[in-house]
């Protein structure tokens, strides 16, 4: 069964914020985009930088080191130099606690 790890309190990621967070070792993103949550792997998968640092537009996280985008719904990347996507992440909201699949 697929387990939730609360991570934040919804009012903490505001419409279009991204923050990373540590979900039993591995850092995941979560982008706020209009009140939906989306997580996916924080590591750029060009090289390894941190997409919670670079920017959100809409539904795509550029990253800050060599300009990759990613689709945050899907992890598609969008445009290079990455070739390969992120994996993506379940997000619930339960009794005001931010949650993500872990
Ligand atoms: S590390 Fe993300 S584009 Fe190079």
């Amino acid at each position: 069964m697929t387990e939730f790890v609360a991570v934040a309190g919804v009012d903490e990621l505001e419409a279009g914020e991204m923050r990373a967070f540590d979900v039993r070792g591995v850092k995941i993103a979560v982008a706020n985009v209009g009140g939906a949550f989306h997580a996916f792997d924080d590591t750029c998968t060009h090289a390894g930088c941190s997409l919670a640092g670079g920017d959100l537009e809409e539904t795509t996280v550029i990253c800050p080191c060599h300009g990759s985008e990613f689709d945050v719904r899907s992890g598609e990347v969008l445009q290079g130099p990455a070739r390969e996507p992120v994996e993506t992440y379940e997000t619930r909201v339960e009794d005001g606690s931010l949650k993500i699949e872990g």
